[in-house]
């Protein structure tokens, strides 16, 4: 059965068993989601896919709107990019968005302070060493120089004191030979043009723990989102132009709390926006717990052994990731 549908301004033949997003994608339009992945199971929860119904003048999440004969569907009115905006804002609101470590944030250099640290815990010199020189094209440049704001905003600093991040540059730099400046040199700078971090703070409890169980040499607590990279929270909330949430609610969940959880992958529960695309797309993997404002998403001990490691491109946050 031929069945045409209209977007914005133009005729559209439907494709049978397309939702809307499906339809619309195809063709060029470009709507954002979150809750939903092609060829995955998914359920509509956070409405950033919302479209308008031109006929009832309803919002209705195109991830599982089915077209229907003569439907007007508008993708891209102000009230679409409000409602979607909204939607992110709502999300971020009880979000741990601590995209960047504060240190990286603040660096006059650029230098992913966080990442350098960290692959000097792991004893990966060449390439600590590497991030600083790019960094540092001019050897006369280094953290010498500099009034080391970094310092001043390590949070490991709200624990009991900063991390010496400018005696741990010059460590690792000191180990390795000096390196020729990379050419087209570009000072990286944090992403301060995407979602700004809101920084999580540390309750109490969180403060007393991390002091008891943070080792690593460098005593470093690597704030920075380990899933940023591919996360389409931070992404679709840059290009809304979101700086901080209007709903300013601290996040519930503890900070910087990490599980290792097979196949490659780790579950940071802070990052998590509860869209489920993890619990419907794992047998007996991930699962709901409790419901309401407190619902959260778990992964008990005895499901680990059923994870996959597709897991990580279907979770659109930071919160699993390889
Ligand atoms: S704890 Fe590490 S990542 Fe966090 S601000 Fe301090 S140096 Fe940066
Ligand atoms: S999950 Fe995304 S939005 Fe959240 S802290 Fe990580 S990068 Fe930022
Ligand atoms: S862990 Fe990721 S995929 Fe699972 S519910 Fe949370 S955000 Fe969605
Ligand atoms: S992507 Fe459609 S409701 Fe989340």
């Amino acid at each position: 059965m031929n069945m045409n549908i209209q977007i914005n301004d133009k005729t559209i033949a439907v494709r049978e068993g397309e939702t809307l997003i499906e339809t619309a994608c195809r063709t060029g339009f470009n709507i954002p989601s979150l809750c939903y992945a092609r060829d995955a199971v998914h359920k509509s929860s956070c409405m950033v896919c919302a479209v308008k119904d031109c006929k009832t003048g309803q919002m209705i999440p195109s991830c599982t709107a089915v077209p229907v004969e003569g439907m007007q569907i508008d993708t891209e009115s102000h009230d679409v990019v409000m409602t979607r905006t909204l939607s992110l804002e709502l999300l971020l609101s009880d979000h741990r968005a601590d995209c960047e470590a504060p240190c990286t944030l603040v660096c006059p250099h650029g230098l992913d302070i966080e990442r350098a640290i960290y692959y000097y815990d792991e004893n990966r010199l060449e390439e600590a060493f590497r991030l600083i020189a790019a960094a540092f094209p001019l050897p006369e440049l280094k953290c010498t120089a500099c009034k080391v704001p970094c310092e001043k905003v390590c949070r490991r600093g709200t624990v009991d004191k900063p991390v010496a991040i400018r005696a741990l540059i010059e460590e690792i730099c000191e180990k390795y030979p000096p390196l020729p400046a990379p050419e087209n040199h570009e000072n990286r700078k944090a992403d301060k043009a995407s979602f700004l971090s809101r920084v999580g703070r540390f309750t109490e409890t969180e403060k007393k723990r991390l002091k008891e169980t943070v080792t690593t040499r460098s005593r470093c607590l690597h704030c920075a989102c380990a899933g940023k990279k591919g996360c389409k929270l931070r992404m679709y909330a840059g290009e809304a132009g979101i700086k901080r949430s209007r709903y300013d609610a601290s996040s519930a969940l503890p900070a910087m709390s990490r599980q290792e959880i097979g196949s490659g992958l780790w579950f940071e529960p802070a990052k998590c926006i509860k869209c489920g695309l993890c619990v419907y797309n794992s047998d007996n993997g991930f699962t709901f717990k409790d419901r309401g404002f407190v619902m959260q998403i778990v992964l008990p001990p005895e499901n680990r052994a059923n994870i996959n490691s597709r897991l990580a491109e279907l979770c659109p946050t930071g919160a699993i990731y390889s």
